[in-house]
């Protein structure tokens, strides 16, 4: 058992203290918001997150995990300290640090030992060396402290269950000394470990993430290729993931990658490129790229209804992706603006990012536009459907449906790259 804190209760805080209790470590969770300490005192729960209100509970109730407003007691009672505050955007892309160095700086006010400070947050290069700076520099005893990148790689959605059973946990020292302990920590988690110094470790997540997005925007500019070809985009992934170099994870073509994470992360790692005398162009490509997505997405809306104005448009999906009621830089809201500008009425459901009903499908619409592949859509009744709207015009921007059945169902069908 380690004892440990965890500073910031967002998606990444929070489901990491619930995991390490889980796991069997004493878990204490900080957050300035002191409405929201209040609610998971309560056994509340700020987000929407498969699995964590009962792992929350029931470690709260195992007296293993307990939340505060006060980061001294959390430094206090503990041995290991991560930091698991946002790291935002500016307005010119570049990562706004300010949240963790405010929070460096507040252990440092508290550390009267020894200890062991994780960076958790998704940071540029380099900042684990600054953060121990900042530390060493803000504890007027002088107590020595070792500063560790463990980058986090947790999906919405899914993240308990990511947490839980990680393909691999990266360790990011200065030196040698808080390694033993960091293996103590992930030691329950049966995964493979790898050790790096802080800067590899920092870059790990920034790669990867801008990875991943790359292999969204090349699925999708392919499938623009497949329209414009008459080929089907899901044959071409079906058949470039079966070769096990390329995979066939992140190669849904849609409408492109939203989020929290990655059109933050591509920026940061843009600009973390640019400061490092590096123009990242291929990342540039893959922002593009996306952006075009939506724009290809509305010229397709607009190609099948010719005019929107005064047309009642249900869009099914909301949240940038399903399992979660995130709604942040969400594909849907680059649709529904731009449609709602022209004109149209929107009529909107999500099974979790909006409290809304069925109904709005049994409303007279003139077309349909899927824009978040929640798994209740796939089970829709496509006849019922069929027989409530107005016109039958699908346009699905994740490929839920299939093609053919909606033809023969005498949808108009619009999907992506198919
Ligand atoms: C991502 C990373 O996966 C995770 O490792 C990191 O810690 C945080 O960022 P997340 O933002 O929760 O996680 O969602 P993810 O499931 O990765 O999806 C990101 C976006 O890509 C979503 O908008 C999704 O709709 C889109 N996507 C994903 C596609 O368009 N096609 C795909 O094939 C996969």
């Amino acid at each position: 058992m380690v004892k440990t804190c965890i500073v910031g209760t967002g998606y990444v805080g929070l489901v990491t203290g619930a995991c390490f209790a889980e796991v069997g470590h004493q878990v204490i969770c900080v957050d300035n918001d002191l409405k929201k300490v209040e609610l998971l005192q309560q056994g509340g729960i700020p987000i929407y997150e498969p699995g964590l209100e009962e792992l929350v509970k029931k470690n709260v109730a195992a007296g293993r995990l307990s939340f505060t407003g006060k980061i001294a007691d959390g430094v206090k009672e503990s041995e290991v300290i991560f930091i698991a505050v946002p790291t935002p955007p500016r307005p010119d892309g570049s990562v706004d640090m300010s949240f963790v160095e405010k929070v460096a700086r507040e252990i440092a006010g508290a550390m009267t030992e020894y200890k062991i400070v994780v960076d958790k947050s998704t940071v540029p290069v380099k900042t684990g060396e600054k953060v121990s700076e900042t530390i060493r520099r803000y504890n007027k005893q002088k107590v020595d402290v070792d500063v560790v990148s463990n980058p986090e790689f947790l999906r919405e959605g899914c993240a308990v269950q990511d947490l839980m059973n990680p393909d691999r946990i990266v360790i990011g020292v200065l030196n040698e000394r808080p390694v033993t302990k960091m293996k103590a920590i992930y030691a329950p988690f049966k995964a493979p470990i790898i050790v790096t110094d802080i800067n590899s470790a920092e870059l790990i997540k920034h790669a990867c993430n801008s990875f991943l997005a790359l292999k969204i925007s090349y699925i999708n500019a392919t499938a623009a290729i497949c329209e414009a070809s008459g080929a089907n985009i899901a044959d071409v992934a079906h058949g470039m993931g079966l070769d096990k170099r390329i995979g066939r994870a992140f190669l849904n073509a849609g409408l492109g990658y939203g989020g929290s994470c990655f059109p933050k992360d591509l920026s940061a790692f843009v600009h973390i490129a640019e400061a490092l005398g590096y123009d990242f162009r291929l990342l540039k490509e893959v922002q593009q790229i996306n952006a075009e997505q939506i724009q290809r997405f509305l010229k397709n809306i607009h190609n099948t209804l010719w005019i929107v104005k005064d047309k009642t448009i249900a869009v099914l999906g909301l949240a940038f992706k399903p399992n979660t009621d995130d709604m942040r830089m969400a594909p849907s809201l680059e649709i529904i603006r731009p449609l709602q500008k022209e004109g149209a009425r929107i009529k909107a459901y999500d099974p979790k990012a909006m409290d809304k009903a069925r109904e709005v499908l049994s409303d007279v619409a003139d077309a349909l536009i899927l824009c978040t592949e929640w798994d209740e859509f796939r089970k829709l009744d496509l006849e019922k459907l069929r027989s409530v709207m107005a016109q039958p015009i699908v346009l699905d921007g994740r490929n839920v449906f299939d093609p053919k059945k909606m033809a023969a169902l005498g949808f108009v069908y619009k999907s992506v790259g198919r």
